[in-house]
């Protein structure tokens, strides 16, 4: 008798509004169970319900702040644990805070907790049972702004340009022990995070993507198994051409003897 396989339990970080509830619907949808974390139990529990009625597939809660290293631990240990959890969707994320020069260091500490401690300690403890099934896949939420610092302040460029490198390593890693591996790269996607004076409205319309239009195209690149999926990008040649430019690179980025432009004119003996 043929033995019908489960779908993956997914979880998904930042669950409880904007990108992250729409991946947790978009999953249920395609009959995987989920687990929900934020910090927001209530809007967690509003969104567990719908969609346990509406898809018909078990949705559970696990509120955690995932800056707290304690509550991130509870976290940890379902991903350690837990073997019908085969997907995870890093998502949570804040958005820039103010510039270098005004952002206060607990601040730009906090952010990088969530931003890159968290997903990668979440990503440590899933990543040796996905290992020995070999099958599984994490999908990690960057921002275009890892290809684009000059168009913000702050150190979240950055924290996302680690999203993007440490998505790039994990595939190379991972990939040939049957887990799949993406990094997807929204620009401005209208979600409660811009909801600060200045926010949406200085951008023009035609640059902001509503929020189930970003995942369905997320969704559509990791159905079609891309390792790097910016949703807004018209052409995919232009996203080859930069990694053909990075590669090229590669034979000369480590070499005995430095490039002549920085030798001296003048000889040693003179
Ligand atoms: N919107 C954009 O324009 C845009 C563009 C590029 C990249 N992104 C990235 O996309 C991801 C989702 O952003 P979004 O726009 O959907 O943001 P959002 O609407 O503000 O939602 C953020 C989610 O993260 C959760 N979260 C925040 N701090 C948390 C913490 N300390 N611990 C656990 N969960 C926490 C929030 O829930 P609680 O408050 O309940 O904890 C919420 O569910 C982020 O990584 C963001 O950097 C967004």
């Amino acid at each position: 008798m043929a033995v019908v396989e489960q779908p993956d339990t997914v979880m998904i970080t930042g669950a409880s509004a904007g990108i992250g509830a729409a991946y947790a619907d978009r999953f249920a949808q395609r009959g995987h169970p989920v687990v929900l974390v934020a910090r927001n139990q209530q809007q967690l529990e509003a969104l567990a319900q719908r969609l346990s009625r509406e898809y018909h597939v078990k949705a559970e809660v696990l509120p955690a702040d995932l800056t707290s290293p304690a509550e991130r631990q509870r976290v940890e240990e379902r991903l350690r644990t837990d073997h019908t959890i085969g997907i995870l969707v890093n998502n949570a994320g804040v958005e820039a805070g103010p510039a270098l020069a005004q952002a206060s260091p607990d601040a730009v500490a906090a952010m990088i907790e969530l931003n890159v401690t968290a997903p990668s300690r979440l990503v440590a403890a899933l990543l040796p049972r996905l290992v020995a099934r070999g099958r599984g896949s994490i999908i990690n939420v960057g921002s275009i702004l890892a290809l684009a610092p000059e168009l913000s302040v702050g150190a979240y460029a950055a924290s996302k340009s680690y999203v993007l490198t440490y998505t790039l390593t994990l595939h190379e890693e991972v990939a040939h022990h049957g887990i799949r591996v993406q990094c997807v790269l929204p620009g401005v996607t209208r979600t409660a995070t811009w909801n600060v004076a200045g926010g949406l409205e200085s951008f023009p319309p035609r640059m902001i993507m509503e929020v189930n239009e970003l995942v369905d195209a997320a969704l559509a690149g990791y159905d079609q198994g891309e390792v790097v999926t910016i949703p807004s990008l018209v052409d995919s040649v232009e996203w080859k051409r930069f990694e053909e430019a990075r590669r090229r690179m590669l034979p000369e980025l480590s070499r005995s003897v430095a490039a002549d432009r920085y030798k001296s004119d003048i000889p040693e003996d003179a």
